[in-house]
Protein backbone atom coordinates (compact mmCIF):
# COMPACT_ATOMS: atom_id res chain seq x y z
CA UNK A 1 0.00 0.00 0.00
CA UNK A 2 1.58 3.45 -0.84
CA UNK A 3 1.93 5.92 1.33
CA UNK A 4 -0.98 7.97 0.24
CA UNK A 5 -3.40 5.41 1.26
CA UNK A 6 -2.30 4.99 4.47
CA UNK A 7 -4.33 5.22 7.61
CA UNK A 8 -1.56 7.77 9.21
CA UNK A 9 -1.63 9.39 6.00
CA UNK A 10 -5.35 10.30 5.74
CA UNK A 11 -5.22 11.32 9.37
CA UNK A 12 -2.82 13.84 8.78
CA UNK A 13 -4.68 14.79 5.56
CA UNK A 14 -8.28 15.64 7.77
CA UNK A 15 -5.80 17.26 10.40
CA UNK A 16 -4.69 20.03 7.89
CA UNK A 17 -7.76 22.18 8.07
CA UNK A 18 -7.17 22.22 12.12
CA UNK A 19 -3.67 22.01 12.36
CA UNK A 20 -2.04 22.92 8.55
CA UNK A 21 1.11 20.99 7.08
CA UNK A 22 3.05 21.62 10.25
CA UNK A 23 3.29 17.52 10.42
CA UNK A 24 4.24 16.92 7.10
CA UNK A 25 7.61 16.56 5.22
CA UNK A 26 9.24 17.44 2.57
CA UNK A 27 11.50 15.89 0.36
CA UNK A 28 14.64 18.10 1.03
CA UNK A 29 16.22 17.26 -2.46
CA UNK A 30 12.66 19.04 -4.03
CA UNK A 31 13.27 21.97 -5.68
CA UNK A 32 9.89 23.67 -4.63
CA UNK A 33 10.23 26.11 -7.21
CA UNK A 34 9.91 23.76 -10.13
CA UNK A 35 7.53 21.81 -8.45
CA UNK A 36 5.38 23.93 -7.73
CA UNK A 37 5.45 25.79 -11.54
CA UNK A 38 4.74 21.99 -12.35
CA UNK A 39 1.99 21.18 -10.19
CA UNK A 40 0.04 24.85 -11.48
CA UNK A 41 0.07 23.29 -15.01
CA UNK A 42 -0.73 20.05 -14.65
CA UNK A 43 -3.79 20.65 -12.12
CA UNK A 44 -4.78 24.36 -14.44
CA UNK A 45 -4.18 25.61 -11.44
CA UNK A 46 -3.41 29.64 -11.27
CA UNK A 47 -1.63 31.33 -8.22
CA UNK A 48 -2.60 34.86 -7.35
CA UNK A 49 -0.71 36.30 -4.67
CA UNK A 50 -0.74 39.92 -2.96
CA UNK A 51 1.90 41.89 -2.45
CA UNK A 52 2.33 41.18 1.10
CA UNK A 53 3.86 38.49 0.45
CA UNK A 54 7.06 36.68 0.47
CA UNK A 55 9.30 37.54 -2.52
CA UNK A 56 9.67 33.69 -3.87
CA UNK A 57 6.06 33.89 -4.01
CA UNK A 58 5.77 36.94 -5.63
CA UNK A 59 7.89 35.24 -8.11
CA UNK A 60 6.30 32.26 -9.26
CA UNK A 61 2.88 33.87 -8.97
CA UNK A 62 0.58 33.96 -12.57
CA UNK A 63 -0.91 37.61 -11.23
CA UNK A 64 0.46 40.13 -8.18
CA UNK A 65 -1.94 42.76 -6.86
CA UNK A 66 -3.86 44.66 -4.70
CA UNK A 67 -7.18 43.10 -3.11
CA UNK A 68 -9.34 44.91 -5.97
CA UNK A 69 -7.05 43.24 -9.06
CA UNK A 70 -7.02 40.33 -7.26
CA UNK A 71 -10.85 39.98 -6.43
CA UNK A 72 -11.25 41.03 -10.35
CA UNK A 73 -8.40 38.22 -11.10
CA UNK A 74 -10.59 35.76 -9.24
CA UNK A 75 -13.76 36.84 -10.82
CA UNK A 76 -12.57 36.20 -14.55
CA UNK A 77 -10.24 33.26 -13.97
CA UNK A 78 -10.24 29.72 -16.25
CA UNK A 79 -8.32 27.74 -14.05
CA UNK A 80 -9.86 24.99 -12.35
CA UNK A 81 -7.62 25.64 -9.09
CA UNK A 82 -7.09 29.17 -7.77
CA UNK A 83 -4.55 29.20 -4.73
CA UNK A 84 -4.10 31.78 -3.22
CA UNK A 85 -1.26 33.37 -1.49
CA UNK A 86 -3.03 35.71 0.95
CA UNK A 87 -5.39 35.68 3.82
CA UNK A 88 -8.24 34.18 4.99
CA UNK A 89 -11.00 36.96 3.46
CA UNK A 90 -9.27 37.35 -0.21
CA UNK A 91 -9.62 34.04 -0.63
CA UNK A 92 -12.96 33.97 0.59
CA UNK A 93 -13.62 36.79 -1.61
CA UNK A 94 -12.69 34.45 -4.82
CA UNK A 95 -14.76 31.53 -3.84
CA UNK A 96 -17.90 34.12 -3.65
CA UNK A 97 -17.42 35.34 -6.92
CA UNK A 98 -15.86 31.76 -8.37
CA UNK A 99 -18.12 29.07 -6.74
CA UNK A 100 -17.32 26.65 -9.26
CA UNK A 101 -13.54 26.59 -7.99
CA UNK A 102 -11.38 25.01 -5.87
CA UNK A 103 -9.75 27.36 -4.00
CA UNK A 104 -7.28 27.38 -1.75
CA UNK A 105 -4.94 29.00 0.64
CA UNK A 106 -1.88 27.35 1.95
CA UNK A 107 -2.55 28.39 5.64
CA UNK A 108 -6.34 28.60 6.89
CA UNK A 109 -5.17 30.68 10.06
CA UNK A 110 -3.77 33.58 7.65
CA UNK A 111 -6.03 35.91 8.90
CA UNK A 112 -6.30 39.47 9.38
CA UNK A 113 -6.76 41.95 12.49
CA UNK A 114 -9.00 44.35 10.55
CA UNK A 115 -11.29 41.81 9.47
CA UNK A 116 -11.07 40.11 13.11
CA UNK A 117 -11.91 43.50 14.63
CA UNK A 118 -15.15 43.36 13.04
CA UNK A 119 -17.49 40.27 14.97
CA UNK A 120 -20.89 40.05 12.87
CA UNK A 121 -22.92 39.74 15.76
CA UNK A 122 -21.62 43.24 17.32
CA UNK A 123 -21.96 45.27 13.47
CA UNK A 124 -25.52 42.94 13.19
CA UNK A 125 -26.57 45.44 16.27
CA UNK A 126 -24.54 48.53 15.22
CA UNK A 127 -26.75 48.31 11.86
CA UNK A 128 -29.53 47.68 13.57
CA UNK A 129 -29.45 50.85 15.24
CA UNK A 130 -28.96 52.82 12.04
CA UNK A 131 -31.18 51.41 9.97
CA UNK A 132 -31.50 54.32 7.56
CA UNK A 133 -27.44 54.13 6.63
CA UNK A 134 -25.91 52.71 3.78
CA UNK A 135 -23.46 49.81 4.25
CA UNK A 136 -19.89 49.81 2.66
CA UNK A 137 -17.50 47.22 4.23
CA UNK A 138 -13.52 47.55 3.06
CA UNK A 139 -13.00 44.14 1.42
CA UNK A 140 -10.68 43.19 4.29
CA UNK A 141 -13.83 41.44 6.37
CA UNK A 142 -15.58 38.28 6.77
CA UNK A 143 -17.89 36.90 4.35
CA UNK A 144 -20.71 37.33 7.33
CA UNK A 145 -19.64 41.18 7.54
CA UNK A 146 -19.96 41.10 3.33
CA UNK A 147 -23.64 39.71 3.74
CA UNK A 148 -24.31 42.43 6.01
CA UNK A 149 -23.15 44.83 3.10
CA UNK A 150 -24.49 46.98 0.35
CA UNK A 151 -21.29 47.53 -1.13
CA UNK A 152 -17.86 46.06 -0.60
CA UNK A 153 -14.77 48.63 -1.66
CA UNK A 154 -10.66 47.79 -1.41
CA UNK A 155 -8.28 51.13 -0.62
CA UNK A 156 -8.08 51.78 -4.49
CA UNK A 157 -12.14 52.32 -5.10
CA UNK A 158 -13.29 53.83 -2.10
CA UNK A 159 -12.88 57.25 -2.62
CA UNK A 160 -15.04 56.65 -6.12
CA UNK A 161 -17.64 54.39 -4.70
CA UNK A 162 -18.36 56.86 -1.80
CA UNK A 163 -19.13 59.86 -4.73
CA UNK A 164 -20.92 57.72 -6.59
CA UNK A 165 -23.74 58.07 -4.22
CA UNK A 166 -25.79 60.90 -3.51
CA UNK A 167 -24.65 63.54 -1.16
CA UNK A 168 -26.89 63.19 1.71
CA UNK A 169 -26.93 59.36 1.53
CA UNK A 170 -26.36 58.46 5.17
CA UNK A 171 -23.16 56.04 5.16
CA UNK A 172 -21.46 53.09 7.97
CA UNK A 173 -18.39 52.30 6.94
CA UNK A 174 -16.73 49.20 8.04
CA UNK A 175 -14.45 47.74 9.50
CA UNK A 176 -11.38 50.35 8.79
CA UNK A 177 -11.19 53.74 11.13
CA UNK A 178 -8.61 54.74 9.10
CA UNK A 179 -9.19 54.42 5.64
CA UNK A 180 -12.60 55.80 6.88
CA UNK A 181 -11.74 58.79 8.20
CA UNK A 182 -9.42 59.63 5.24
CA UNK A 183 -12.30 59.01 2.65
CA UNK A 184 -14.67 60.92 5.02
CA UNK A 185 -11.86 63.80 4.91
CA UNK A 186 -11.62 63.45 0.91
CA UNK A 187 -15.36 63.62 0.05
CA UNK A 188 -16.86 66.44 3.03
CA UNK A 189 -18.89 63.28 3.94
CA UNK A 190 -19.82 62.12 7.43
CA UNK A 191 -20.10 58.15 7.40
CA UNK A 192 -20.49 56.51 10.73
CA UNK A 193 -17.07 54.66 11.23
CA UNK A 194 -16.72 51.11 12.43
CA UNK A 195 -13.85 50.91 15.27
CA UNK A 196 -11.56 48.60 13.58
CA UNK A 197 -7.86 48.63 12.37
CA UNK A 198 -4.83 47.00 10.71
CA UNK A 199 -2.52 45.70 13.14
CA UNK A 200 0.43 46.15 10.52
CA UNK A 201 -0.51 49.90 9.73
CA UNK A 202 -1.04 51.49 12.69
CA UNK A 203 2.23 50.59 13.88
CA UNK A 204 4.26 53.28 12.46
CA UNK A 205 6.04 56.00 14.43
CA UNK A 206 5.04 59.32 14.32
CA UNK A 207 7.99 60.48 16.03
CA UNK A 208 10.14 58.53 14.57
CA UNK A 209 8.69 59.22 10.61
CA UNK A 210 9.81 63.34 11.62
CA UNK A 211 13.32 62.51 12.61
CA UNK A 212 13.95 60.13 9.70
CA UNK A 213 11.98 63.14 7.15
CA UNK A 214 14.90 65.50 8.76
CA UNK A 215 17.71 63.35 7.95
CA UNK A 216 16.40 62.64 3.98
CA UNK A 217 14.84 65.75 3.00
CA UNK A 218 14.23 64.62 -0.46
CA UNK A 219 12.30 61.65 0.57
CA UNK A 220 8.55 61.32 -0.35
CA UNK A 221 6.59 60.14 2.17
CA UNK A 222 4.16 57.13 0.66
CA UNK A 223 1.15 55.71 2.74
CA UNK A 224 -1.41 53.29 2.66
CA UNK A 225 -4.69 55.02 3.78
CA UNK A 226 -5.27 51.66 6.32
CA UNK A 227 -2.19 54.12 8.15
CA UNK A 228 -3.50 56.55 11.41
CA UNK A 229 -4.37 59.93 10.67
CA UNK A 230 -1.57 61.26 11.96
CA UNK A 231 0.69 59.27 9.51
CA UNK A 232 -1.32 60.19 6.88
CA UNK A 233 -1.46 63.89 7.57
CA UNK A 234 2.51 64.19 6.68
CA UNK A 235 2.17 61.54 3.50
CA UNK A 236 3.19 63.00 -0.04
CA UNK A 237 1.09 60.39 -1.73
CA UNK A 238 -1.71 58.31 -0.18
CA UNK A 239 -2.96 55.29 -1.94
CA UNK A 240 -3.72 51.21 -2.62
CA UNK A 241 -0.57 49.22 -2.92
CA UNK A 242 -1.07 48.95 -6.78
CA UNK A 243 -1.26 52.85 -6.51
CA UNK A 244 2.05 53.16 -4.43
CA UNK A 245 3.56 51.06 -7.03
CA UNK A 246 2.73 53.17 -10.06
CA UNK A 247 3.21 56.32 -7.92
CA UNK A 248 6.92 55.49 -7.30
CA UNK A 249 7.37 54.23 -10.91
CA UNK A 250 6.16 57.62 -12.17
CA UNK A 251 7.18 60.11 -10.01
CA UNK A 252 10.73 62.02 -11.03
CA UNK A 253 11.55 61.67 -7.39
CA UNK A 254 14.51 59.53 -6.10
CA UNK A 255 14.11 58.43 -2.64
CA UNK A 256 10.86 57.43 -0.80
CA UNK A 257 9.74 56.42 2.65
CA UNK A 258 7.07 53.79 2.38
CA UNK A 259 4.22 53.57 4.80
CA UNK A 260 2.67 50.21 4.77
CA UNK A 261 3.57 46.32 4.89
CA UNK A 262 7.09 45.48 3.64
CA UNK A 263 6.49 42.91 1.34
CA UNK A 264 5.46 45.65 -1.24
CA UNK A 265 9.29 46.50 -1.54
CA UNK A 266 9.98 43.58 -3.28
CA UNK A 267 7.84 44.67 -6.73
CA UNK A 268 8.64 48.34 -5.96
CA UNK A 269 12.40 47.71 -6.53
CA UNK A 270 11.76 45.50 -9.66
CA UNK A 271 9.82 47.77 -10.87
CA UNK A 272 11.87 50.98 -9.88
CA UNK A 273 15.38 49.79 -9.48
CA UNK A 274 16.96 53.31 -9.69
CA UNK A 275 15.64 54.64 -6.84
CA UNK A 276 16.27 54.50 -3.17
CA UNK A 277 12.99 52.84 -0.57
CA UNK A 278 13.01 53.07 3.03
CA UNK A 279 10.70 51.56 4.96
CA UNK A 280 8.96 53.55 7.41
CA UNK A 281 9.86 52.93 10.87
CA UNK A 282 7.75 51.07 13.51
CA UNK A 283 7.20 52.12 16.57
CA UNK A 284 8.55 49.16 18.41
CA UNK A 285 12.64 47.87 18.24
CA UNK A 286 11.97 45.40 15.50
CA UNK A 287 12.82 46.92 12.21
CA UNK A 288 10.19 44.78 10.30
CA UNK A 289 6.61 45.86 9.31
CA UNK A 290 5.52 42.24 8.29
CA UNK A 291 1.83 41.44 8.68
CA UNK A 292 1.82 38.21 10.50
CA UNK A 293 -0.74 36.85 9.07
CA UNK A 294 0.36 37.28 5.15
CA UNK A 295 3.85 35.47 6.18
CA UNK A 296 2.22 32.47 7.45
CA UNK A 297 2.02 31.37 3.89
CA UNK A 298 5.35 30.13 2.89
CA UNK A 299 6.84 28.12 -0.44
CA UNK A 300 6.60 25.41 1.51
CA UNK A 301 3.01 25.33 2.21
CA UNK A 302 2.13 26.24 -1.28
CA UNK A 303 4.01 23.30 -2.47
CA UNK A 304 1.98 20.70 -0.29
CA UNK A 305 -1.56 23.03 -0.49
CA UNK A 306 -0.99 22.23 -4.22
CA UNK A 307 -0.11 18.59 -3.87
CA UNK A 308 -2.91 18.03 -1.76
CA UNK A 309 -5.60 20.28 -2.55
CA UNK A 310 -5.72 21.39 0.79
CA UNK A 311 -7.19 23.41 2.87
CA UNK A 312 -9.99 24.34 1.04
CA UNK A 313 -12.19 27.31 1.27
CA UNK A 314 -15.64 26.22 1.90
CA UNK A 315 -18.98 28.09 2.37
CA UNK A 316 -22.38 27.95 3.05
CA UNK A 317 -24.37 28.64 -0.30
CA UNK A 318 -26.95 31.26 1.54
CA UNK A 319 -23.81 32.76 2.64
CA UNK A 320 -21.99 33.28 -0.11
CA UNK A 321 -24.90 34.21 -2.27
CA UNK A 322 -25.72 37.23 0.73
CA UNK A 323 -21.76 38.01 0.31
CA UNK A 324 -21.52 37.86 -3.33
CA UNK A 325 -24.19 40.90 -4.39
CA UNK A 326 -22.07 43.99 -2.40
CA UNK A 327 -18.43 42.38 -4.14
CA UNK A 328 -20.65 42.60 -7.27
CA UNK A 329 -22.23 45.79 -7.20
CA UNK A 330 -18.63 47.03 -6.15
CA UNK A 331 -16.67 45.11 -9.54
CA UNK A 332 -19.43 46.80 -11.71
CA UNK A 333 -19.46 50.14 -9.87
CA UNK A 334 -15.71 49.62 -10.76
CA UNK A 335 -15.66 49.05 -14.28
CA UNK A 336 -17.84 51.94 -14.47
CA UNK A 337 -16.34 54.64 -12.19
CA UNK A 338 -12.46 53.57 -13.13
CA UNK A 339 -13.52 54.16 -17.75
CA UNK A 340 -14.98 57.66 -16.52
CA UNK A 341 -12.04 58.64 -14.20
P1 LIG B 1 -4.76 46.81 -0.79
O1 LIG B 1 -4.38 45.50 -1.34
O2 LIG B 1 -6.13 47.21 -1.25
O3 LIG B 1 -3.76 47.87 -1.05
O4 LIG B 1 -4.88 46.63 0.80
C1 LIG B 1 -3.79 46.34 1.56
C2 LIG B 1 -4.05 45.37 2.63
O5 LIG B 1 -3.93 45.62 3.78
C3 LIG B 1 -4.43 44.05 2.25
O6 LIG B 1 -4.58 43.29 3.37
FE1 LIG C 1 -5.04 42.50 7.54
FE2 LIG C 1 -3.36 44.50 7.90
FE3 LIG C 1 -2.39 42.09 7.37
FE4 LIG C 1 -3.69 43.49 5.46
S1 LIG C 1 -1.76 44.02 6.43
S2 LIG C 1 -3.97 41.33 5.98
S3 LIG C 1 -5.23 44.56 6.69
S4 LIG C 1 -3.57 42.67 9.21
Amino acid sequence: MGVENSVAFQEKMKNIEKKGFLDMEINPSLDLHEEILRLKKEKNAVLLAHYYQESEIQDIADYIGDSLGLAQNAASTNADIIVFAGVHFMAETAKIVNPGKKVLLPDLNAGCSLSDSCPPSLFKAFKEKNPDHLVISYINCSAEIKALSDIICTSSNAQLIVESLPKDQKIIFAPDRNLGGYINKQTGRNMLLWNGSCMVHEIFSHEKLVKLKERHPEAKLIAHPECEEIILQMADYIGSTTQLLDFVAKDSGKVYIVATEAGILHQMSLNSPEKELIPAPPNNNCACNDCPHMKLNTLEKLYLCLKYEQPEILMDEQLRLAAKKPIDRMLDLSKQLMKKS
